[in-house]
C-alpha cells in the first residue's frame, strides 16, 4: 500500500529516445544527464529509454541510468513509467513506421502519460496562428513557395522575403531575398551557409528561382515577409521564449533569451555565429526603460496566447514549448516559429527552472486523470 501511495505522489519518469548500436542511444546526452540529474535531486525515479526497449505490456523495462561518478551509462531494469517524456532526436525518426506505432501506443495507453507527442511542422503553425483573433497580428505574411510566381507575387507587397524549409531546424536551408529596384540586378539572393551566408544577385527572376531550386531540393518550403528586426551595432537580434505548463497544468513563461545574429549570418543561431545576450539589455539600449518593459510584458503575454492557440489547433495536450519571436524597429513582435522539442537554454537561471518545469508538469499529469483531448 504504502509504495502505491509513493507511486502516486511521485510518478515513474521516462525519457524516449531511439536506440543506436554503439551507444545504446542517441540524443542530446548532456540534456539527458541534467534531467537525470534534477529528477534524483527532486526524488523521482527516471530513466532514459529507447523506442524498441519501451515495451509496455511487459512487466519491467530496461532503461538506462547515469553514474555521475563514473561518467557512464548503465543498462538496469526499472518498472513501467506513469510518464513518458518524448524526446525522440529527428523528424525523421519520428516518421518511421516503428515510431509511429510506438507513439500512438503511448497516447493510446488508459493510464500511462505521453508528454509532448510531436514535431511541429513550420507551414502548419502559421495556419494554426493564422486563424485565431490573439494571434492572427503576430504572424507576418506567410505562403507555401510553390512556383516563381508565389515570389513575384509576395515581392508586389514586400521587397523583402525570407524562404524556410517547412522542417527546418537550427537555420538549416534558410534564404533570404531582396529586391531593390534601382539596381542593375534587382534580385539579391542570400543563402545562410554553416557561419556566413553566401549572396547571388540577379536581374531575371527565373534565374532567381532556378538557384533557389538548386538549393532546396525537394524539400518543401515557406516563403515569409521580412521582418526588419532590430539590430545593434549591425546585428539583428531576436527573442527565444521558453513556455512550460506547470504543476497545475496551465502554460507559463520560463523565461526569456536573446540571440544576436553574427556578423554576415542571416539567422540569430549561436552553432553560426551568433551570440547570447540579456533580452531586457538590448531592448533598454533601444527603446529605454519603459518601453523596454512594455515590450518584455508583451512578449510574455504573447507567448501564452501563442501557446494556448497552438495546443487547442494541435488537438493534444502539449507540456511545452520554444517560441521564436522577432521585435521589429517599431518595437513590434512577430512570430518565427516555435519548437515541440525546446533545445537547452545556456542561461543559467532559466535552465535550471526549465528542467524543474519538467517534472511539476509529470507531477501535475501524474495527478490527473489521462485525457487526449484540450
Ligand atoms: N520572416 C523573417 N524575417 C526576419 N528574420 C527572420 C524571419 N524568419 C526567420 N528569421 C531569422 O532566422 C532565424 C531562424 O528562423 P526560424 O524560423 O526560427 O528557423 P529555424 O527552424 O531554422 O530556427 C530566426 O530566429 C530569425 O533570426
Ligand atoms: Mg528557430
Amino acid at each position: 500500500m504504502s509504495s502505491l501511495r509513493s507511486n502516486e505522489s511521485k510518478p515513474i519518469i521516462a525519457i524516449l529516445t531511439m536506440p543506436d548500436n554503439e551507444l545504446f542511444f542517441r540524443g542530446n546526452r548532456t540534456n539527458f544527464v541534467d534531467i537525470l540529474k534534477t529528477g534524483k535531486d527532486l526524488g523521482f525515479l527516471v530513466y532514459v529509454v529507447t523506442v524498441k526497449d519501451l515495451i509496455l505490456s511487459g512487466p519491467r523495462i530496461l532503461g538506462y541510468s547515469y553514474s555521475s561518478e563514473d561518467q557512464i551509462w548503465h543498462p538496469q531494469w526499472f518498472p513501467l513509467p506513469n510518464v513518458i517524456y518524448n524526446r525522440i532526436p529527428q523528424r525523421s525518426d519520428e516518421m518511421r513506421p516503428e515510431v509511429k506505432k510506438k507513439l500512438e501506443e503511448c497516447i493510446n495507453h488508459p493510464s500511462i502519460q505521453l508528454f509532448n507527442p510531436f514535431f511541429f511542422n513550420k507551414w502548419t503553425l502559421f495556419e494554426w496562428l493564422k486563424k485565431s483573433n490573439s494571434t492572427h497580428h503576430l504572424v507576418p505574411l506567410t505562403k507555401r513557395l510553390r512556383s516563381s510566381t508565389t515570389i513575384e507575387k509576395m515581392l508586389t507587397s514586400h521587397s523583402y522575403l525570407y524562404l524556410k524549409p517547412e522542417s527546418g531546424k537550427a537555420g538549416k536551408g534558410i534564404m533570404m531575398i531582396k529586391y531593390q529596384t534601382d539596381r542593375k540586378m534587382p534580385y539579391r539572393l542570400k543563402i545562410q551557409n554553416h557561419k556566413n551566408s553566401t549572396t547571388y544577385e540577379t536581374a531575371r527572376v527565373t534565374k532567381l528561382w532556378s538557384r533557389i531550386k538548386k538549393e532546396a531540393g525537394s524539400s518543401p518550403y515557406i516563403i515569409q515577409q521580412g521582418i526588419e528586426l532590430s539590430s545593434i551595432q549591425n546585428r539583428p537580434f531576436d527573442l527565444r521564449v521558453l513556455v512550460q505548463k506547470n504543476v497545475r497544468g496551465r502554460w507559463g513563461v520560463t523565461g526569456v533569451g536573446a540571440r544576436q545574429a553574427g556578423k554576415s549570418s542571416i539567422t540569430t543561431h549561436v552553432p553560426r555565429g551568433g551570440s547570447i545576450e540579456d533580452p531586457e539589455k538590448l531592448l533598454n539600449t533601444l527603446f529605454g526603460q519603459d518601453t523596454m518593459r512594455t515590450i518584455m510584458n508583451r512578449v510574455k503575454s504573447n507567448s501564452l496566447l501563442i501557446a494556448y492557440q497552438i495546443e487547442k489547433a494541435a488537438g493534444y495536450p502539449l507540456g511545452e514549448m520554444s517560441i521564436d519571436l522577432g521585435v521589429d524597429g517599431e518595437g513590434d513582435i512577430w512570430f518565427f516559429e516555435a519548437n515541440s522539442k525546446p533545445m537547452k537554454f545556456d542561461e543559467p537561471q532559466i535552465r535550471k527552472r526549465s528542467l524543474e518545469r519538467i517534472f511539476q508538469y509529470c507531477q501535475f499529469l501524474a495527478m490527473n486523470k489521462k485525457t487526449n483531448s484540450v
